[in-house]
């Protein structure tokens, strides 16, 4: 049922094809920095309601590709969802989420649930048709799943950590429970993408949030197999984009995945990073989203400089390096958008 489109910006753009220009959206285009969002957030009650209510999901999906007229459109979901599906509790409060039953023994891991996304998530597709049954004909639709290390960084530490001390006691004194966790994970995460994409899903990313943390030789152990594992099952389906959250050092290892996009992080230089990938991939990124902060006419400058440092060569997806932050204005989005829209390659 999934009606391919190949001639969308965005999907020439992944596939390294001509383009008039780049095609641009940002990660967490949807969100707090929006005052239609926290109208419907404020409505529903919660992000977790927003999340699990096809119709709201999708409102909020599309919230940003009509103000800003975005060349994608990724579905209003969040990465945690699949832990819930497999058995952990999941909250979100003001400080971010939280999973009160976190794992820490072979015998946890063994624990989880096998799931079937098309039931256990099926709100996930629901609101994936609804998007595209609403979605203007130019505009990709996204679908997304955290890479397994980083969903394993949840599952271990209980939610959003800073020193991972859980997960390096895992990774150093116990890494076969971390491989069957991680294996466990990547089967979940695989199937999720596959069923978004029979969803409507045109093109997904796998979100390794936390990979930087790891030193080469640990995403080498811990990263990189499960990874290719995904790629080589999703990407005959929907071109993937992978993303490694302050993963310079990753990034020699990322452009070698077989992914059709690298997400670069607005710590590297994009003209660096599309001679170290040498025509093999599509990169996308990677405006600091600190940089959304100033106002737009020098938001505008600043994009125009980004997009001038790489004029010319093919697969650039204009995004930030990371996702919109909750204080930014709305206008200075506007002003991305726009300039990426009027840039002529
Ligand atoms: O617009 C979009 O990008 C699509 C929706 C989206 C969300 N989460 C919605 C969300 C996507 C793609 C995600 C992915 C996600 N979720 C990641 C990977 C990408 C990244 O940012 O590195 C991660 C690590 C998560 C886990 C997560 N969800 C955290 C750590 C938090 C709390 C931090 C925060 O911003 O509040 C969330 C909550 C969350 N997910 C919000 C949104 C819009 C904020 C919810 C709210 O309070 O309204």
């Amino acid at each position: 049922m999934t009606t391919r489109t190949p001639d969308k910006l965005l999907l020439r753009a992944l596939r390294r094809e001509p383009v008039e220009r780049p095609p641009v959206w940002l990660m967490r285009q949807a969100g707090r920095y929006l005052p239609e969002y926290r109208a419907v957030r404020a409505q529903a009650g919660g992000f977790l309601q927003m999340v699990r209510d096809p119709e709201l999901a999708a409102e909020v999906t599309l919230q940003p590709v009509r103000r800003f007229h975005t060349d994608g459109a990724i579905l209003f979901s969040d990465i945690l969802l699949p832990l819930e599906a497999m058995g952990m509790p999941l909250e979100f409060d003001e400080g971010g989420p939280n999973l009160p039953r976190p794992l820490r023994t072979r015998a946890d891991v063994d624990a989880l649930a096998a799931s079937d996304p098309r039931t256990s998530l099926a709100y996930v597709g629901e609101a994936l048709r609804r998007v595209r049954a609403g979605l203007p004909e130019d505009v990709a639709l996204l679908g997304f799943a955290g890479a397994p290390f980083t969903l394993a960084t949840y599952a271990v530490e209980g939610g959003t950590s800073k020193s991972f001390l859980e997960l390096k006691k895992l990774l150093y004194r116990e890494p076969e429970t971390l491989e069957a966790l991680l294996a466990r994970l990547a089967e979940m995460v695989t199937a999720h993408l596959l069923f978004q994409a029979e969803c409507g899903a045109e093109a997904l990313v796998l979100f390794d949030t936390w990979a930087g943390t790891l030193t080469r030789e640990d995403y080498r152990r811990f990263a990189e197999p499960w990874t290719r594992r995904i790629i080589a099952a999703v990407a005959p389906r929907a071109p993937l984009v992978v993303f490694a959250g302050q993963g310079e050092h990753l990034l020699e290892i990322q452009l070698a995945l077989g992914a059709h996009g690298v997400a670069v992080d607005h710590r590297t230089s994009l003209a660096h990073a599309f001679e170290l990938a040498r025509g093999r991939c599509a990169l996308q990124g990677n405006f600091d989203p600190g940089a959304l902060l100033l106002p737009p006419a020098e938001v505008a400058r600043r994009t125009r400089a980004l997009l001038d440092s790489v004029r010319g060569v093919p697969g650039h997806v204009l995004n930030v390096g990371h996702g919109v932050l909750p204080p930014t204005d709305p206008e200075s989005v506007a002003a991305f958008v726009a300039t990426a829209r009027e840039f002529r390659a």
